[in-house]
């Protein structure tokens, strides 16, 4: 689907690690190139032409975004560098100051580490406690373990809506509905799905959402936070400086209103005027048909490699592109690296998602993360190089 729109498949490649970043359109990086070829200048600040360009192309971009994900207003949308940054803005500037000694946070071992480590340290600060949910038999997070874990001390869950090595679609919805009826906020990182499957923030009813822009086929270094207005009216922006100021005196200073309060310094303009190219490009698809042609290929994926009998697959059944897998008797880099040897690209590790080895067993993994652009062909290549195990032994460094 669109793979002229890619410039990085016009050479001998097969790319299956689009969890880790996606490749870009041509739109996006010709939008990124005009940007520094045409009207290169800072935001908010030049009383001339090209300025004004700048401004209404990053005011587009953040109207894009709320159409994108169903927020209320601009004033909810934040540019941030990205999904971690997200993350410790939501941790340490609202969590710090309404959490209390003893309070709980819910997390699952199945996230990221850029939604378990800020959780860590706010948690040592104020002598906080963070529960692991327990994971059901496919390693899933459910709402009925959720229940288990919840106390009247459960104050946050913060949850990957999909996580990035089973690739389970959360059920986010159910979830935010019981924590808000018990008083508990929802913060969820949607970096794994929010080019993948659509994102409502008003029907999810979260409390935080953030994502990255370089997982959705835009640049690197951008992302977005996504709070309800009245939540990020009460969070201390991290970084202050100039721009999200107001005013400031020797001793004292006034803040903007939302969201430039939370946009110190320069602006990742580039950033922001690719993300809006991303997101006018993924609508021009339509984010319901990527996810329905997505399942079909991890479905085709699966359905060949369930047939190895020496292929040990972790996530069967789960509801995105993301397969995870090992050769039974092979370090999972080696076969990574084997792979490699005929040009296609996955990613073998624990993709920083160091805890779920505690509830799967498993150190390492192989995964291939699937975009749009990705075809039945190319699986077929990947599994006839699978499909021959003495090979791989053979090839293998
Ligand atoms: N978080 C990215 C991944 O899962 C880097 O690969």
């Amino acid at each position: 689907m669109n793979r002229n729109d890619f410039l990085m498949l016009n050479q001998d490649i097969i790319f299956f690690d689009n969890a880790a970043t996606t490749f870009k359109p041509v739109s996006v990086v010709n939008a990124i190139t005009d940007y520094y070829n045409k009207y290169c200048c800072n935001a908010f600040r030049g009383d001339y032409k090209i300025g004004l360009i700048v401004d209404d192309n990053i005011n587009n971009t953040r109207n894009l975004v709320k159409d994108y994900i169903n927020a209320n207003s601009t004033k909810e949308i934040i540019f941030t560098s990205g999904t971690t940054e997200g993350i410790n803005i939501v941790a340490a500037g609202y969590f710090r100051k309404i959490l209390k000694e003893h309070d709980e946070i819910i997390l699952s071992k199945g996230d990221h580490a850029s939604n378990i480590m800020p959780w860590q340290r706010l948690a040592s600060e104020l002598n906080l406690v963070i529960k692991y949910v327990d994971l059901d038999d496919s390693n899933y997070v459910t709402l009925d373990n959720i229940k288990r874990v919840v106390t009247p001390n459960t104050k946050v869950i913060s949850l990957a809506y999909i996580s990035n090595v089973i690739g389970d679609l959360r059920p986010i919805k159910e979830i935010t509905n019981f924590a808000h009826q018990n008083g508990i906020y929802v913060v969820c990182d949607a970096s794994q799905s929010v080019g993948h499957r659509k994102t409502d923030v008003q029907d999810l009813d979260v409390d935080f959402l953030v994502f990255s822009g370089h997982k959705m086929y835009g640049p690197t270094g951008i992302g977005v936070l996504y709070g309800k207005k009245d939540l990020l009216e009460l969070t201390d922006p991290i970084n202050l400086g100039g721009g999200m100021n107001e005013t400031f005196t020797d001793f004292d200073y006034q803040l903007k209103e939302l969201p430039t309060r939370f946009e110190a310094g320069t602006l990742n303009i580039a950033g922001i005027i690719g993300l809006g190219e991303a997101i006018k490009y993924i609508n021009s698809i339509g984010i319901d048909k990527i996810s329905e042609y997505e399942y079909k290929l991890r479905e085709y994926l699966v359905n060949k490699l369930i047939k190895l009998d020496y292929i040990d697959i972790i996530n069967l059944e789960s509801d995105s592109g993301i397969v995870t897998f090992n050769v039974d008797g092979i370090f999972a880099q080696d076969v990574a690296i084997y792979l490699d040897k005929y040009n296609i690209c996955v990613r073998a590790g624990n993709h920083c998602t160091k805890l779920l080895k505690d509830v799967i067993n498993v150190r390492n993994t192989i995964r291939i993360s699937l975009a749009f652009y990705n075809t039945t062909e190319e699986i077929d290549t990947l599994v006839d190089l699978l499909s021959d195990k003495d090979k791989i032994i053979r090839e293998m460094l």
